[in-house]
């Protein structure tokens, strides 16, 4: 078998060593421009799990690898004067040249064939070979030479970015943020060996501009950071080393082979240094790709593709982790005037990888302070004095405060149609649906979309405000949660719009009813399903007058029936929010054209609401804060929506996403809208709502305190568990909690004390059983 490897950094190198270990008859060769000895950059970081897979997969090179590293445990982060450190985090620095020469030399005596200053003349020079790695990096020829099938993109970031290096001694990984003239800029920086320490320094490419500072200007840029960072570096002098100003870029490839061709490490996918995987990812896919070649004998092909669907998964996770991780360090100035406390927690969940519980088992003592400083603030705001000793509930247990409303906790169900009302009416089922969730913790209660009118509905199903008996309906459903529970509960009004009549949820969504039908209305006559849908006609003056009087009317009749908030649904594609899309607005009077048109309609309905309800009660809008579609709503759209809306009296801004138009596509995973929850809260200055994928107390605990929403709304979790709430109160109070904020019907007292008992119980055998089963301390912790 003939090896061809393309590029000999961590990626092609650990390949070819790996294959050669395993077929000592290979002929396995690998071609590099550069000379051994040959590299930019200083140091790199490898956590503990990578090193573990490298003893798995080869014991020789690992063992040299883990004596030369030097490993921490500590981040400390330097903000505005203060220095906060936490500890647990298990992180070993190499110097990248030793980890190459070690890879060399472990290729060289397996009788790898590693050709050094070499260029490599292109895949026509690797016709013969049975198997061609295209190792090459960030800049792969080989990438580009077979982009019509890998299909590759890359994606470049706009911060501006330099490698450098010191010799200091540092107490750990160290963050530092300083704000110059020009702006912010933050400093990364771990030693690789003793006395030796790796730089990474970025800032905004507009403060970049501002600084003065040459893209390749080595001297200005070090004489620039030693004395920005004087401090944290002990005056040490900054080394260069190639350390020009660069912009990270994202490269990811549909495919990763063609033929018996097959991209590894940077060459296939980067993954930004802010969470140290690029090396990882690296020398990690070249195990799974040796895997994959030795499970399929005589079939490199075959190996090839079960490489591409088995290792895909993690390197996206790592991919989609190191880009919300980049996403933090780019946007640095929303959390510019957070408390010491909060910047670090931010800083620190800001993949949200580590969360607030995972920090709890990395050091309990950064989350006693995030609890204490918390509760202060939260106590601070409310205008509360503690008394001396009190032990703060965790996060999401604490209160909110919306004008005159006030909310328990920091948990919300998130409106959901139950497609179940009869002519608009509510129904037992809605009585017995909320009164559950009501009784089940959660400090709010947002109602379905509920309609202004009959031909405002969605489906045949859905609830309405709009007849007497509506009113009648949702009023005791209302004085059910007021009298019964510490629950509040939101009015969330609607109109469909173009997706209107059309079927039951469990039905074909969004599809047309197959008899029966209404006409329907939208700003411009485009159908949602082309060919499909229904036309809508385009609302014409009086249609806007008369829906702007339909939604005052819901609103009299809402606040007859003492709801305790209003929220206007603007999200999804419905009639406000196919106002607000350009995707979806194509009107060419004052209605449609730029943002401040398309919102003109949106802000007239806001505004005649506004007035009618009641003045100490909120009011909020749902937005979807991305169309998730080229040339529709941004977030920086979002952030001007926010704003105006802000402007005209709104309380909190619930932030969703997507559903304007089938052409949407969301990037999904966990919490995958809080990034436009953040954005909005901290770049407008408004309470937000985050919601999507959020399900478990430990992700409200994180995102409330981390500053990135106020409140969380879990909409699919309260259907699977109405209690959910009334759950993490059991749970943190066997975490040694006291817990305020959430009241357990008295009915079911026996059943809270019964729950109580038991998960302390639990929780103490999973204490005595991690004491058990915890690993003896890394031998590698030794060195270094
Ligand atoms: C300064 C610096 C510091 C970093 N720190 C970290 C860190 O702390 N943690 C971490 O995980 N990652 C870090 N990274 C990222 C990490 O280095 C890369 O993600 C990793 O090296 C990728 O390995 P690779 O083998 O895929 O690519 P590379 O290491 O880029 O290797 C590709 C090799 O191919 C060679 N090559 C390219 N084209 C040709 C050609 N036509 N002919 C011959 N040879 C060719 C190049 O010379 C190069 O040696 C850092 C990167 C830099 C630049
Ligand atoms: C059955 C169901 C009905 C929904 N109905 C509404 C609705 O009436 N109004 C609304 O704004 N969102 C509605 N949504 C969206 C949810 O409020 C929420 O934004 C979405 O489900 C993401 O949250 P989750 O991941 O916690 O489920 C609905 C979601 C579900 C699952």
């Amino acid at each position: 078998m003939r090896v061809d490897v393309i590029g000999g950094g961590p990626a092609g190198l650990y390949f070819a060593i790996l294959t050669k270990a395993s077929r000592p008859d290979a002929a396995v060769e690998v071609v590099e421009r550069n000379r051994a000895d040959d590299t930019f950059g200083f140091g790199i970081v490898l956590s503990d799990e990578t090193l573990a897979n490298l003893r798995r997969a080869d014991e020789p090179s690992y063992r040299e690898i883990a004596a030369s590293f030097a490993y921490w445990d500590d981040i400390y982060t330097h903000f505005k004067g203060h220095v906060l450190r936490s500890s647990g985090h298990g992180f070993s620095g190499i110097r990248r040249l030793t980890l190459l020469q070690i890879l060399q030399r472990r290729a060289a005596a397996l009788g790898v064939t590693v050709r050094f200053q070499t260029e490599d003349p292109g895949l026509e020079a690797h016709r013969g070979a049975d198997l061609v790695v295209g190792a090459d990096g960030i800049n792969s020829r080989v990438r580009s030479q077979l982009a019509v099938h890998l299909q590759p993109t890359v994606e470049t970031r706009p911060n501006r970015f330099v490698w450098l290096g010191a010799r200091t001694t540092l107490p750990g990984f160290t963050y530092s943020f300083q704000e110059d003239r020009a702006g912010i800029w933050n400093l990364h920086a771990y030693m690789y060996a003793p006395g030796e320490c790796t730089l990474v320094v970025e800032t905004t490419d507009a403060a970049f501009r501002k600084s003065g500072l040459g893209v390749e200007d080595e001297a200005a840029s070090a004489a620039h950071v030693a004395k920005l960072f004087a401090r944290e570096l002990n005056d040490a002098p900054v080394l260069t080393n190639r350390s020009f100003w660069r912009q990270f870029p994202v490269v990811r490839c549909v495919r990763w082979h063609h033929d018996n061709v097959v991209l590894l490490g940077d060459a296939a996918h980067t993954a930004h240094w802010s969470i140290g995987s690029g090396t990882k990812l690296a020398l990690e896919d070249a195990i799974a790709l040796h895997q994959a070649v030795s499970a399929h004998p005589g079939d490199v092909r075959a190996g090839l593709a079960a490489y591409g669907v088995e290792r895909r998964p993690e390197s996206e996770r790592i991919q989609h982790s190191a880009n919300t991780s980049l996403f933090f360090f780019e946007n640095v100035r929303r959390f510019w005037e957070a408390d010491p406390v909060q910047f670090n927690f931010a800083l620190m969940s800001r993949a949200k990888q580590v969360t607030y519980e995972n920090l709890r088992r990395r050091d309990p003592g950064v989350i006693r302070e995030v609890d204490a400083w918390w509760t202060k603030h939260v106590a601070g705001e409310a205008g509360v004095r503690l008394p001396a000793g009190f032990r703060a509930p965790p996060p999401m247990f604490a209160p909110f405060r919306l004008r005159g409303m006030a909310v328990a906790n920091r948990v919300v169900v998130s409106p959901m149609c139950q497609y179940s009302a009869v002519d608009g009416t509510p129904t037992d089922w809605h009585y017995v649906h909320y009164g559950s969730r009501a009784v089940g913790g959660a400090g709010l209660i947002v109602t379905e979309m509920t309609c202004v009118a009959r031909d405002a509905r969605i489906t045949t199903g859905c609830t309405g405000m709009y007849r007497a008996e509506h009113r009648a309906a949702w009023k005791r459903i209302v004085q059910f949660v007021h009298v019964h529970s510490d629950c509040r509960i939101a009015l969330q009004l609607g109109h469909a719009g173009r997706k209107g009549s059309t079927q039951l949820g469990w039905e074909e969504m969004d599809r047309p009813l197959p008899s029966g039908n209404w006409p329907i209305l939208a700003p411009s006559s485009l159908p949602y399903y082309e060919g499909v849908s229904q036309l809508p006609r385009t609302m014409s003056r009086k249609d806007i007058a008369r829906v702007r009087d339909q939604y005052v009317a819901a609103v009299k009749m809402g606040s007859e029936c003492e709801f305790d908030m209003l929220e206007l649904h603007m999200a999804h594609g419905y009639l406000l929010a196919s106002f607000i899309s350009p995707v979806t607005n194509r009107r060419v009077d004052e209605y449609g054209g730029r943002l401040e048109n398309r919102l003109r309609f949106p802000l007239e309905v806001f505004d005649a609401c506004r007035e009618l309800w009641p003045a100490d009660k909120p009011m909020s809008v749902r937005l979807s804060a991305t169309d998730w579609i080229p040339g529709g709503i941004t977030g920086e759209d979002a952030v001007e929506i926010a704003r105006a809306f802000k402007a005209h009296g709104c309380d909190l801004v619930d932030v969703s996403t997507g559903q304007t138009d089938p052409a949407s596509r969301p990037v999904y995973g966990r919490m995958y809208q809080l990034t436009f929850a953040e954005q909005i809260r901290n770049d407008v200055g408004i309470a937000t709502m985050a919601v999507g994928a959020i399900t478990t107390a430990d992700q409200v605990n994180t995102i409330v305190a981390s500053g990135r929403a106020d409140l969380c709304a879990l909409a699919r979790p309260h259907l699977a568990d109405p209690y959910f709430t009334l759950h993490a109160a059991a749970e943190y109070q066997a975490m040694g909690y006291p817990i305020e904020g959430v009241s357990w019907p008295k009915q079911y007292w026996s059943g809270r004390d019964q729950l109580y008992g038991l998960a302390r119980r639990e929780r103490q055998e999973a204490e005595r059983a991690a004491g058990e089963a915890r690993p003896p301390k890394p031998e590698i912790a030794a060195t270094g």
